[in-house]
């Protein structure tokens, strides 16, 4: 057992695989051209950005339940407000977009969602308006979401590589 505050292997399990869940997403648009001669098309390269990103935005909602039962180490020096309020606001954020961002997919289109080839969501019945609301919505949130990973990730480099302190770590180690 290390001497820093951690995170739980739950929260770590699903940090890490929210990652990987959130790269593919975005690979799966930006290189939708290339991706679908080897993936057979359009449609299974929307079926599985469909499918990521509702796996992530039920992750998400899991993840919730989590810290509410387990709470959150507390990882930043106490001393240390500016950093503390940076971290959380953008953590904070980035919940918020990874709510909004699936969200904003789903009620963006009329036809029905389709999970994993398996299981089909209805659409919600709207004015043509409000589905290119959601579009515009859907795309802006989106980048929105990559810019504050961005930030995350380079906060992330910057405790372990300049301040060489263990908030990397808390989510790293084993246990
Ligand atoms: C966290 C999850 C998601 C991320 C990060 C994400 C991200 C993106 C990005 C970056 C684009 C390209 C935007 C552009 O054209 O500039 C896009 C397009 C699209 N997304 Fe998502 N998305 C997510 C979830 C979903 C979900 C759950 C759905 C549907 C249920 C969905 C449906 C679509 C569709 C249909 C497009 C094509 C829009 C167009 O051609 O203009 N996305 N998404
Ligand atoms: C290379 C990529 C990444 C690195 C190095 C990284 C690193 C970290 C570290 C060290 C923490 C703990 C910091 C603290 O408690 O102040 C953390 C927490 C967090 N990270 Fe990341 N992260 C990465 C990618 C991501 C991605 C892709 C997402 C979301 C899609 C994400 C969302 C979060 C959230 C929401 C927290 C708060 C802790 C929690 O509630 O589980 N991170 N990350």
């Amino acid at each position: 057992m290390q001497n820093y505050p951690q995170y739980s292997n739950k929260q770590k399990w699903i940090h890490w695989l929210t990652l990987i869940l959130i790269v593919l997403t975005f690979l799966l648009v930006l290189f939708k051209v290339t991706l679908s001669h080897y993936l057979g098309g359009m449609f299974t390269i929307y079926l599985l950005h469909k499918s990521f990103g509702v796996l992530i935005f039920v992750i998400t909602l899991w993840r919730f339940t989590i810290i509410k039962t387990e709470g959150v180490p507390n990882v930043l020096p106490k001393n240390q407000k500016l950093q503390r309020i940076l971290s959380k606001s953008i953590q904070g954020f980035i919940y918020i977009f990874l709510i909004i961002v699936p969200m904003s997919g789903y009620l963006m289109s009329s036809r029905s969602l389709n999970f994993g080839g398996i299981i089909s969501i209805p659409a919600i019945d709207m004015p043509n308006m409000f589905y290119d609301f959601f579009h515009i919505m859907h795309k802006f949130s989106s980048y929105l979401l990559a810019i504050l990973l961005i930030l995350h990730i380079a906060g992330a480099l910057y405790h372990y590589f300049w301040i060489k302190d263990k908030v990397l770590q808390s989510m790293l180690s084993r246990n």
